[in-house]
């Protein structure tokens, strides 16, 4: 029954099985009896030709001709917008951002008003991030009724049972991430929350919001203040390194939390007289202020490779238009409250990032593990980032800047469409559909199973395959094998050059995992969302000195999975290393 149903999916654009899959079970637009009414290739015009509608605003009769452009873009699989925009295009659920940031005060009326919109989000697809670090902790007084408080960990329990219950209406569950910052004395509770229960808190990342000071504490034998923030009153004071330790290890186990340098986040803080930033959305590549959401796309680099070199002209030009499709999505989109209309019309952040960055270089020939790779990344963001810029300024001369441009920039700032142009997001689904690898990250694996809405696949890189088969060295043997490896690193029969330029995440070192962070943090915007690979036997030491060495290089969070060390990893090898 179910290839039966993947059967009935028009697919123009020649999609794999598993880009497939997502497709018909989430994104295509269906009957009433299930059955999908649009090919993946109308899915795009849909979303395209939607988005254009904004075109007419500013000049009437133009919007066709800008759909067309979209669309062109959209087919090519040159550019993706996130998920939202594609499954809600044109629908009754209107939402098409990928990202929220909500506020929680010290207050019930706050925590059960952005749970009630957390859930609107959610039902949209989108993620939402919150800073948890206002709510007086567990055990603290509440004046009106006698009682003690439950703490911000009780609160953040709900909120993930109310993803839950979202999560069993919906197409796609919207992910969490809760901030604690360093110095709320429940920070103990908060890091053994997903640590110490396996299970727990599964629609949530956790990150712990940490200071430079706090850094800089631990790593000279410093202290913490642990801080009421109802009262302002310092309740404690800890060894800082205890403190960083114990986040170690938590994120040894689980992988949770990651970190968010705060001061880092903040000295990039495009809107500081609006406030300072606490949260991230929940993959970490947004920070946001609160009730701002943000429109994220991303560039396949994949498709700029063209006889073994980048062609930076023709990804300068999709860069420009994309930023120009990601401003009409903050006009054509719906809002479900109207504190995130204002709050994201004021900022009109957005999110152009890239994918495919593995795939780029291993056509290249370039291994991701070496200095060459970390410089085209770079120069890739460089680039990305200075056309970006381009086009916002040139929409900001046609439409006007930012509305918070002049009361919340800093002096002397660059008049732009959008207070924050680039970010580079995980790409989870998107990368799926566009048949390339996620963001910067390197190739899981050559081969590799993955889970797809609880259905097992067998993927082959299909770049690998045809190299092989071009070069005369694949043989079934060796796919097997590979199939149960995962890698080809070690591989005699595979010859030396695509040893080295076909790396997979865990066999390469965590030093060039970071190096490629930094490298392609340095020119972008907001953030870049990232995991550093862990082999299972690294130390809590190791999670200690990638910390470190992480806020070194001026990143805006670091997040590292040990692998193993999730119950339910997406990606598996058949016989891990
Ligand atoms: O590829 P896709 O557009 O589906 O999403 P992504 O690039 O993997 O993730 C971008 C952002 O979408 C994340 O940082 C989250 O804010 C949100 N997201 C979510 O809420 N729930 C998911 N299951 C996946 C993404």
């Amino acid at each position: 029954r179910d290839a039966k149903a993947l059967l009935e999916v028009r697919d123009e654009l020649k999609l794999s099985l598993a880009a497939v899959t997502v497709l018909r079970e989430r994104y295509l637009l269906t009957d009433a009896r299930g059955r999908p009414v649009e090919s993946t290739g109308e899915l795009l015009d849909r979303s395209a030709t939607f988005v254009a509608q904004a075109e007419e605003d500013y000049r009437a009769g133009s919007s066709q001709r800008w759909a067309s452009r979209f669309s062109a873009l959209l087919r090519g699989l040159e550019f993706l917008p996130n998920s939202p925009t594609l499954m809600n295009a044109g629908t009754p659920i209107g939402l098409l951002s990928g990202c929220v940031v909500l506020p929680v005060e010290d207050s019930l009326r706050s925590i059960f008003s952005s749970l009630g919109h957390s859930a609107l989000i959610h039902q949209a697809g989108g993620g939402t991030g919150y800073a948890f670090s206002h709510l007086r902790p567990r055990g603290d007084r509440i004046v009106s009724t006698g009682g003690t408080a439950s703490g911000p960990l009780s609160f953040l329990r709900l909120y993930d049972h109310a993803s839950e219950v979202i999560q069993q209406g919906g197409r796609r569950r919207g992910a969490g991430m809760a901030v604690l910052d360093v110095s709320h004395p429940d920070i103990r509770e908060f890091l053994a929350a997903k640590a110490n229960a396996p299970g727990e808190l599964s629609h949530f990342n956790l990150s712990v919001g940490v200071s430079d000071a706090f850094l800089r504490a631990a790593e000279s034998g410093g202290t913490q203040w642990l801080v009421n923030p109802r009262s302002g009153r310092k309740v404690a004071r800890v060894p800082a390194a205890e403190l960083l330790d114990a986040m170690c290890e938590a994120a040894h186990r689980s992988g949770d939390p990651g970190l968010l340098f705060l001061d880092t986040i903040n000295r990039a803080n495009p809107l500081p007289r609006l406030g300072r930033i606490e949260a991230t959305n929940p993959c970490g590549e947004v920070p946001l202020l609160p009730y701002e959401s943000c429109n994220l796309g991303s560039l396949n680099l994949a498709r700029f490779a063209t006889g073994g070199r980048v062609d930076w002209d023709r990804l300068g030009e999709a860069a420009e238009l994309s930023v120009r499709f990601l401003d009409d999505v903050i006009d054509v989109s719906r809002y479900p409250f109207p504190e995130l209309e204002q709050a994201t019309k004021a900022g009109r952040k957005i999110g152009l990032g890239f994918m495919g960055l593995a795939e780029l270089l291993a056509s290249l020939g370039i291994p991701y593990d070496s200095d060459d790779a970390v410089r085209l990344a770079g120069r890739v963001a460089s680039h990305v980032r200075r056309h970006a810029h381009a086009a916002s300024e040139r929409l900001a001369r046609e439409r006007g800047p930012y509305p918070a441009f002049e009361r919340g920039a800093r002096p002397r700032e660059t008049a732009r469409r959008h207070a924050q142009v680039t970010s580079v997001a995980p790409t989870g689904t998107i990368s799926l559909i566009a048949g390339t690898t996620s963001g910067i990250e390197p190739m899981f694996a050559i081969a590799y199973v993955r889970t797809v809405l609880g259905r097992q696949l067998l993927e082959t890189n299909p770049h690998f395959e045809r190299l092989a088969r071009d070069r005369g060295f694949y043989t079934d043997e060796l796919a097997a094998n590979i199939a149960r490896t995962g890698g080809v690193r070690d591989n005699p029969n595979v010859p030396a050059d695509v040893r080295a330029a076909y790396p997979t995440a865990l066999e390469i070192a965590p030093y060039w995992h970071l190096r490629m962070q930094a490298a392609v943090q340095r020119h972008v915007d907001a953030a870049v969302s990232k995991t550093i690979n862990l082999p299972a036997g690294a130390t809590v030491g190791d999670v200690r000195s990638t910390f470190l060495a992480a806020w070194r290089a001026k990143v805006k969070g670091i997040t590292v999975y040990r692998y193993g060390s999730k119950e339910d990893q997406v990606l598996t090898l058949a016989e891990p290393a």
